[in-house]
């Protein structure tokens, strides 16, 4: 099998000229104290209509009429622990930031039930506020307890050199067919070079001696690099083969990728580490579902979230790889799918008849849809009964008089327009919630395409009050 001696000095030098990109001036990521406020400007958009453009950070007191859109420009994605992993409809976390802001104080309580990456937890985190984070996809459990967890910073860059030189004594004869982890179609998706190099990396994070925390870490930038040395395609939100694709792996591939990709990570966290304060907790609970919240009534002080879409991301497809690799999931994806508002996986009996939600506007995209597709109406019915669910169960939650802001999308089902934000807004009234306001924001980027040419366009953030 052949391979490549890697550079150190190379990949240092390269990962010197990423950094530079992230830095601010004074080459600080985060000031927690002073947020500076971004650029506000009235603009046109293509159709002529009127945008309120913010550039940078959201002001606490950017004033909202009803209805308004905006265009908000991030620069933070990819900021601190905000980096570490790509997740399909991300939050920028400005926005986040912002709505903490508005609508919780320091040690208040924050609950996002469909948390994700994380981006509001960390965003909590670094604004003083406690934080619960519930997801029923173990991969964003994992990677969201890295993101927030702090590190000891002397062994996290003692640790990263540790793994760095061990990179550097790649061989593969170190590494014996029996220790490739075992999981669907692996030699489809993985050249045999590419398998060998990820073992090693593996068994090289987890037979060192540094903390669990550490060890985390690392796996969670192992994972990271994982799509985009597989054969599937880096830029598909399922995870597949395609033939005319002609990706370039080679040999030693796995090992620099991994190497660079450390030693990005690792700033970044130094730099998260360097301003979060340990007194406040983010929690995580293992067993709990955006439609079943195991904690008390009147318990938070501020809800926010982005639920999932109707017939969109498939999160456990997306994520297949990386699971494997983690040890989270090893064989069928079908019982994990089925947990997830939004899922595909509905089963005949269920759509073999029209059902319907009791809200006229999304009733009537039902019935057209069932008239082309009987399947993907019961997915768009099923969202909405799942969504209803997640609506009483944070309407109990929170405290009286408390917000719970939504921030969601439109999508496109069979050809029609599923207007998720206005059916949600219905769905809160009917059960107890006022809406307090409503708006718009434009997307400006997804990372990962979202199949069909069934796009998601604009977001609008809704704010519930109890
Ligand atoms: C749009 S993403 C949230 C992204 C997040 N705002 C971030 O910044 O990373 C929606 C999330 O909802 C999760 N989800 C789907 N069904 C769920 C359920 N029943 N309970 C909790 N989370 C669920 C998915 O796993 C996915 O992580």
């Amino acid at each position: 099998m052949s391979y490549y001696n890697i550079s150190l000095a190379e990949i240092r030098k390269n990962v010197e000229k990423r950094k530079k990109k992230y830095e601010g001036d004074d080459g600080s990521l985060f000031d927690k104290n002073e947020y500076s406020v971004g650029i506000i400007k009235e603009i046109k958009n293509n159709f002529g209509e009127t945008l309120i453009r913010v550039d940078g950070n959201i002001p606490k007191s950017l004033p909202i009429e009803t209805g308004q859109r905006f265009l908000f420009i991030s620069y933070d994605q990819t900021r601190g622990s905000h980096g570490l992993h790509k997740y399909p409809a991300k939050f920028f976390p400005e926005l986040p930031r912002w709505l903490i802001q508005k609508y919780s104080k320091p040690d208040n309580i924050v609950l996002d039930p469909f948390m994700g990456s994380g981006t509001s937890n960390i965003e909590a985190l670094l604004l003083g506020r406690h934080s619960v984070g519930i997801d029923v996809d173990p991969f964003a459990k994992f990677l969201t307890k890295v993101k927030t967890t702090k590190l000891d910073v002397e062994e996290l860059q003692e640790s990263t050199d540790f793994i760095l030189n061990s990179l550097v004594k790649y061989d593969p004869k170190k590494i014996k067919e029996t220790d490739l982890p075992i999981f669907p179609y692996r030699d489809n998706w993985f050249d045999k070079e590419i398998l060998f190099e990820l073992t090693y990396i593996k068994k090289q994070i987890i037979s060192s001696n540094y903390s669990e925390n550490i060890k985390d870490f690392q796996l969670i930038s192992l994972s990271s690099i994982i799509r985009s040395v597989s054969n599937a395609d880096n830029n598909c939100t399922r995870t597949v083969v395609r033939k005319k694709l002609n990706k370039n792996i080679y040999p030693s591939m796995a090992l620099t990728k991994f190497a660079e990709t450390l030693l990005l990570n690792s700033y970044r966290m130094t730099e998260f580490c360097s301003v979060v304060d340990t007194n406040i907790s983010v929690e995580i609970p293992s067993d709990n579902d955006a439609r079943s919240i195991k904690y008390p009534a009147n318990y938070f002080d501020f809800a926010l979230t982005s639920p999932p879409y109707a017939n969109a991301v498939d999160y456990p497809r997306t994520h297949q790889l990386e699971m494997y690799w983690l040890g989270l999931a090893n064989g069928s994806l079908t019982p994990m799918k089925k947990e997830h508002v939004g899922t595909e996986s509905v089963s005949v009996n269920d759509y073999k008849k029209l059902h319907k939600i009791n809200i006229d506007e999304a009733d009537r995209v039902i019935e057209n849809i069932f008239k082309k597709d009987p399947r993907r109406s019961f997915i768009a019915y099923k969202y909405l009964v799942d969504m209803e669910k997640n609506l009483c169960e944070v309407h109990r939650v929170l405290k009286k008089k408390s917000k719970y802001a939504i921030v969601v999308g439109n999508n496109k089902i069979r050809g029609y327009n599923f207007e998720n934000w206005k059916y949600l807004m219905k769905l809160s009234e009917r059960i107890g919630f006022k809406v307090d306001n409503y708006f718009g924001s434009e997307i400006i980027k997804h990372f990962i395409k979202v199949p069909r040419d069934e796009r998601i366009n604009t977001d609008w953030i809704i704010v519930l009050e109890k």
